[in-house]
């Protein structure tokens, strides 16, 4: 159970060091994270080391009851280091070298930049081993995030020419599955193999390349950085015990074979930074975002960076109101954080985040947002005491694939189709009516599971046509929507009638589709209504019978979306988009017929409630209030306020940006 804040000691002066530790454990902080951007002051020069700052630094926490979540600094490779071997530099889709002066400027194929890391992290865990104010470690700092993008060296080329042999075995194979035959590019030579630069015929946002030779790319760069993860991993296993994170957040790696080499995954959580705008901003993005992290390793999370001030790097998002940093803490523990560590302790002076606010301002002063995060720290005890080992009492699992992700970023389907906002629209539609589910891969058990959500879900094969007809045989309920099933996992067509591999169990076929352009097209049916703007499946029902149908257009009348019995269980399809309001129409028709309860009845629009179990088997809530109105909550039952212990009766009165943590009497 950890509370605290990213801090580093090497932006402050020595004397400043003695000043934040008393403050912090005032606050009741007992964590901070150090030196995941420290290697200039930990390695000066090459071969010359010096750890006496951070020695002195950890004593002076540790002191006052705090430990820390030990980065390793290779986000920052330092410009001795980059001036050497300049070949560590990434290379973009132009071939250009984007240079020094940020941060993550390496390639994760580069063998000397491994090596080097391997240096530094091994110095760092030897000399830190047995030191018992480090409590964790973190590993890099949220890879690829800020550089977005894969690298397209001659290393990686020539990685990647070792891992298609691996995986094809042989040219032949190779050229089968990708179909190079398309437009003469057959291979003849593994020396001839190419990466996805920018090419010739990119036009559009789309880079112009073979679909396969793109999936393939990417799962290659994403086995690099769990390759390189797995390196300083393996290293820190050597010597120490603690357990080994890293704050996940990058969609250009696969979350859970990453997950493998870490213990416990780590999320970076700013609910109203100015970014946030541009992936939509709603109150459930964090909530997705958790129990993303969550389904990682299928357990509880640390929240490594919390926002605790108005935040940017040129424009700043909004500053928090008086309850907010509350809520969104309170938000992060209902959806599986057990530690939360806020972003920053204190906003630097200097440097590309200089206009970043933490809890204290550049002047150091503590004000408002200091004095509230002292009040959740005396509360966290308490708090902890449910929440560490709780489990979100969740009946239903949406797959997140990064697989399918990926598929869908090279080849949209639709200008307006984005996988990640897609998922993030059907779990604002159970968000929105308060059902609490799971998030993970495909690769989970489903049997516990009464519903099942793949949303576009369009590479499959006969082993994953197996694990969902036989969910669904045994009594489970699937949901799949548009786009499933039209490809192989080569990321070629399939030629089976659509949707494909979904086809049986779905009990459909489709007769055609509408990518939607320049229209809406209502949707009707036992849910409610609703509208696609997106993409209209026009479904012919085999076995299947429609839940609704289009109410426009030339497939006026015909079914949108289907449901199938199919042995003991029922599949629907989801053949189009819908409105945000018909979206959470339709979750909540599909939940209430699969016989999914919500967290709590009748809870008031824009409050998000979070049913949960301790450890040790007591029932309890958090309760948030998005609404911008002052809310009452009623429960079927007394409950207390976890922190007083205090009997509050069957409702919970919320202010505007407030928030509760409640538990059956
Ligand atoms: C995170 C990152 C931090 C800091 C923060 C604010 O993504 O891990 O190091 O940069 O954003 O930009």
């Amino acid at each position: 159970m950890y509370f605290g804040a990213d801090y580093y000691p090497e932006h402050w002066p020595r004397e400043r060091w003695d000043v934040d530790a008393k403050l912090m454990k005032e606050a009741g902080f007992n964590l901070i994270r150090v030196a995941e951007f420290a290697w200039a002051k930990l390695e000066p020069s090459e071969g010359h080391w010096d750890f006496s700052w951070l020695d002195e630094a950890l004593d002076v926490f540790y002191k006052q009851g705090i430990q820390v979540v030990m980065g390793t600094p290779t986000a920052t490779p330092p410009k001795w280091l980059m001036d050497k071997h300049p070949e560590i530099y990434k290379r973009d889709e132009n071939d250009l070298v984007l240079g020094f002066g940020s941060r993550r400027h390496y390639c994760y194929n580069s063998e000397i930049y491994r090596e080097y890391s391997e240096k530094i992290v091994e110095k760092m865990a030897q000399h830190y081993a047995n030191h018992p104010a480090v409590a964790a470690w973190q590993i890099d700092n949220e890879f690829t995030c800020g550089d977005g993008l894969y690298c397209y060296c001659e290393s990686c080329r020539q990685k990647f020419i070792v891992w298609l042999k691996k995986k094809y075995g042989s040219l032949d194979a190779l050229n089968k599955a990708w179909g190079t035959v398309f437009w003469s590019q057959t291979y003849t030579d593994w020396d001839q193999i190419i990466v996805p630069k920018r090419s010739q015929a990119g036009m559009f946002g789309n880079n112009g390349h073979n679909p396969a030779l793109n999936l393939d790319y990417s799962r290659f760069q994403s086995d690099a950085i769990v390759d390189y993860c797995a390196i300083q991993s393996r290293i820190l296993k050597r010597w120490t015990k603690v357990p080994i994170t890293h704050n996940v957040v990058s969609e250009l790696c696969d979350y859970y074979k990453l997950g493998e080499q870490i213990d416990i995954a780590t999320y970076d959580n700013y609910p109203a930074s100015p970014w946030k705008s541009f992936l939509g901003g709603s109150p459930s993005d964090p909530a997705f975002s958790i129990d993303v992290e969550r389904g990682i390793k299928n357990k509880n999370v640390w929240i490594m960076e919390e926002q605790s001030g108005p935040c940017g790097w040129n424009v700043l998002g909004s500053t928090p109101r008086p309850g907010q940093i509350k809520k969104w803490s309170y938000q992060a523990m209902a959806h599986g954080a057990e530690a939360i560590v806020y972003f920053r302790w204190r906003a630097c002076l200097f440097g590309t985040e200089e206009y970043w606010y933490g809890i204290l301002d550049h002047d150091g002063i503590p004000r408002r947002r200091y004095e509230e995060i002292k009040a959740i720290g005396k509360d966290f005890p308490k708090l902890c005491a449910y929440n560490v080992n709780s489990k979100v009492c969740a009946d239903m699992l949406m797959i997140r694939s990064f697989e399918q992700q990926w598929t869908h970023t090279f080849q949209e389907h639709n200008w307006n189709f984005n996988y990640r906002k897609y998922l993030q629209a059907l779990y604002n539609g159970f968000w929105a009516n308060n059902y609490n589910m799971d998030v993970s891969n495909e690769e989970v058990d489903f049997s516990g599971y009464k519903v099942v959500i793949a949303p576009a879900f369009n590479l499959m094969d006969e082993r994953l046509k197996e694990k969902f007809e036989k969910y669904v045989a045994e009594g489970g309920n699937l949901v799949v929507t548009f786009r499933s099933g039209t490809k192989e996992m080569d990321n070629s067509m399939t030629e089976r009638t659509l949707p494909g591999y979904f086809k049986e169990v779905a009990g459909i076929e489709l007769e055609e589709f509408d990518s939607i352009n320049d229209c809406t097209v209502p949707v009707e049916g036992a849910f409610g209504k609703g509208a696609a703007s997106i993409w209209a499946d026009i479904i012919k029902p085999v076995t299947a019978k429609p839940v609704a149908t289009y109410a426009g257009e030339y497939y006026a009348g015909k079914p949108a979306i289907t449901v199938n019995e199919f042995g003991k269980g029922r599949c629907y399809y989801v053949g189009c988009d819908l409105d945000a309001e018909g979206t959470a129409q339709l979750m909540d028709y599909i939940a209430k017929e699969c016989g999914v309860k919500p967290a709590l009845e009748n809870v008031p629009d824009g409050v998000e409630v979070v049913r949960k179990e301790s450890g040790d088997g007591k029932e309890f809530w958090f309760v948030m209030n998005f609404s911008g109105k002052e809310q009452t909550v009623e429960f079927p039952c007394e409950v207390k306020a976890i922190e007083t212990d205090e009997v509050l009766g069957r409702s919970v009165k919320l202010p505007v940006y407030g928030s509760a943590a409640v538990a059956k009497v």
